[in-house]
């Protein structure tokens, strides 16, 4: 898992193509509806999963790879553990594992990649470089941020999603008395056109995991990439010292 190929910058669902071999990646439900075309069509699918159960289901099914949504990803998460999650589904699955949730920096990067996963999503950093289109509070918000400001609720989205305690409070609301389940769609929140048109007080409330506590400072993405591959060196380089 070189960090020059092993990353993936979301919210791009499409990990990688060419003109004779795509990896689509689908999250919610099964992906079984999608594979025989996707297949038909010469396109590998990686199943989002959340639970041991999902990716027994999606592996049965024919996925040919698997994101792991761990404890602590930014915008909907998984809750386990990613030591025991990767560890349980390695058990039974052959195939290619993403890791997806806690990639703060290379160290963690070489960490999932000891773990036994092929490649790892980065998706709260690159919310911090100059190339991303995110709102510059958000950005700072994000250099600002530890995991310790990442708050999980189900209050936005309906699903569990962590979200950025900061953002929350600074559009008038108690992120310890949110209102019920729901009351918004994340999923839109990130397209700037849907955004503008919700009313103000939701406009700025953003996700990010717990990844957040890797954000020092807003990049270039080309910044981000160099740095996290010599994160990614001195890990190994310590590994094998020992
Ligand atoms: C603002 C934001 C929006 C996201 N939107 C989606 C999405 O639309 N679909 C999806 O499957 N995952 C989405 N994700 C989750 C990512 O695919 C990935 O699992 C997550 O960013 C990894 O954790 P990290 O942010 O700590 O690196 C989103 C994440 C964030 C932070």
């Amino acid at each position: 898992m070189a960090p020059s190929t092993g990353l993936t910058c979301v919210p791009v669902r499409c990990v990688g193509a060419t003109a004779a071999s795509a990896r689509w990646s689908g999250s919610v439900g099964s992906p079984a509806p999608v594979l025989a075309p996707l297949h038909d069509a010469g396109a590998l699918v990686f199943a989002d999963v959340a639970s041991i159960r999902h990716a027994e289901r999606a592996a049965a099914v024919g996925a040919d790879g698997l994101v792991l949504l761990t404890a602590g990803a930014g915008g909907q998460t998984g809750w386990l553990n990613p030591f025991v999650f990767v560890r349980a589904v390695r058990g039974f699955f052959d195939g290619p594992i993403v890791l997806a949730g806690g990639i703060s920096d290379g160290h963690a990067l070489r960490a999932a990649e000891a773990l036994g996963c092929d490649l790892a999503y980065m998706g709260t950093k690159f919310i911090a470089t100059r190339e991303s289109m995110a709102d510059a509070r958000y950005k700072q918000m994000l250099v600002e941020a530890t995991a310790d400001d990442i708050l999980l609720t189900t209050a936005f989205t309906g699903l569990q999603t962590n979200m950025l305690r900061p953002s929350i409070e600074a559009a008038g609301l108690d992120p310890n008395d949110l209102p019920a389940r729901g009351a918004i769609d994340i999923g839109k929140d990130i397209d700037i056109g849907a955004r503008e048109s919700r009313p103000k007080r939701w406009r700025d409330v953003w996700s990010g995991g717990h990844s957040a506590s890797g954000v020092t400072g807003v990049l270039g993405i080309d910044e981000l990439v160099a740095q996290t591959i010599a994160e990614y060196e001195a890990a190994s380089a310590r590994v094998r010292l020992v």
